[in-house]
């Protein structure tokens, strides 16, 4: 049966994957709600633009009448909230926007629906009861894995690297021990959302996921700034000896296990979503060199091997040396497992920037801001 998805933080790489499968691949309709930072760009939804299916609002997750409002207009029956601060080096420069959307927001967000959620309970009890809200969050909560301790066996999944057998992996009830600005708001968020669940009873469910990274993805990110950079000759700045690990997981897997947590997840749960791909970022960097070097066009101006563009450059403050998922229950109760390994996933984003200079390049000189701006102006 078709429904109607509240997406937050649509126009965003994550967001904007979201909607795109939803408009694809299944029938429902989705109201993207997004207030269109310097990390929204509409240009990544022109193939769901036109659709009847697709509505876009322009709001800020803070402000509690349009929040109320967009409830009441469009009634959904699933809210996916995206919508943050995402970027961790921004919330060492300035931590108090993060404060302001990933805790405040999501507060106004749970407050909408959960008023909402109420007065459907009079109205339409049978609506009330599918109601779900789904609150998209990271594995950045849990902390430092760091130190490698040996693994409990019913902490592997069938898809556990021989490696992480002897390292130990976040599950769901790793205890929280957030980093960075960044990584305190969303744990912040999710303890409001747990909150929200426990003492009002609103039918919430919660995701934390490692590493994203495909198309369209902002060019601030580790996987982008580097095909971009290799692309022109520019140097590949590779923090501290580039051997933070992060587990990787390519955006339309996440897209398609977000789906299946918010239409078949249980009431309650929390599901860790993560690609099984624990790489060190210097090995990332060095693949993504190879990958250029095979795939840029003879007429590219810089054909020096990539990786001579390597430049390692002071570390990140407080920089967690590794996060690595365990994502054995969301496999086994929800029989969501990834598509693309992690040597699939980075070819076609690689293939993507080559194929899709114009997105990037509006990025790059600000363009996509200007338009985006005149046109609400
Ligand atoms: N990128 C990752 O690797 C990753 C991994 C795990 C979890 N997450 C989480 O997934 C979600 C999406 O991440 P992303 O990488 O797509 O982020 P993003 O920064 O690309 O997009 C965020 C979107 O939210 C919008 N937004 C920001 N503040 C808003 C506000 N106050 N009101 C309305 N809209 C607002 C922006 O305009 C943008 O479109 C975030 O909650 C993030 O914490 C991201």
């Amino acid at each position: 049966m078709s429904k109607t998805f509240l997406i937050t933080g649509g126009a965003g790489f994550i967001g904007s994957a979201v909607v795109r499968e939803l408009i694809a691949n299944t029938d429902h309709k989705v109201v993207n709600v997004d207030k269109l930072t310097y990390a929204g760009n509409l240009e990544s939804l022109a193939e769901v633009a036109d659709s009847p299916r697709y509505t876009f609002i322009h709001a800020d997750i803070c402000d509690a009448p349009a929040m109320q409002q967009a409830f009441d207009e469009h009634q959904p029956d699933v809210v996916m909230h995206l919508a943050a601060e995402s970027h961790v080096d921004r919330s060492i420069d300035g931590p108090a926007e993060f404060i302001q959307t990933n805790v405040v927001g999501t507060s106004v967000l749970l407050e909408a629906a959960r008023g909402y959620w109420l007065a459907l309970k009079e109205s339409d009890p049978a609506k009330a009861a599918g109601f779900r809200f789904h609150h998209i969050s990271t594995d950045e909560v849990y902390g430092d894995l760091g130190e490698e301790k040996p693994l409990t066996s019913e902490a592997l999944t069938p898809h556990s690297s021989p490696a992480s057998a002897a390292k130990p992996l976040f599950t769901e009830t790793t205890p929280y021990a957030p980093s960075s600005p960044y990584s305190a708001s969303k744990a912040g968020s999710d303890h409001l959302v747990r909150a929200w669940q426990r003492t009002f009873g609103l039918p919430t469910l919660i995701t934390n996921c490692s590493n994203n990274y495909g198309p369209y993805h902002f060019p601030e990110k580790l996987i982008p700034l580097m095909i971009l950079n290799a692309l022109a000759g520019k140097p590949l700045p590779v923090y501290g000896d580039g051997q933070q690990i992060r587990d990787w997981l390519y955006v339309d897997d996440h897209a398609r296990a977000l789906i299946k947590v918010a239409t078949q997840g249980e009431v309650g749960e929390t599901y860790n979503i993560g690609g099984h791909n624990e790489k060190t970022n210097l090995e990332v960097v060095e693949t993504i060199c190879a990958l250029v070097d095979e795939l840029r066009p003879a007429s590219s101006s810089f054909q020096l091997p990539a990786s001579s563009l390597i430049t390692f450059v002071q570390d990140r403050p407080g920089h967690d040396l590794r996060y690595a998922i365990d994502a054995g229950k969301i496999e086994r109760e929800l029989g969501w497992v990834p598509e693309e390994t992690f040597e699939t996933g980075l070819r076609k984003t690689v293939e993507w920037y080559l194929a899709n200079e114009s997105w990037w390049q509006r990025v790059l000189d600000g363009s996509y801001q200007g338009e985006r701006l005149g046109a609400d102006a």
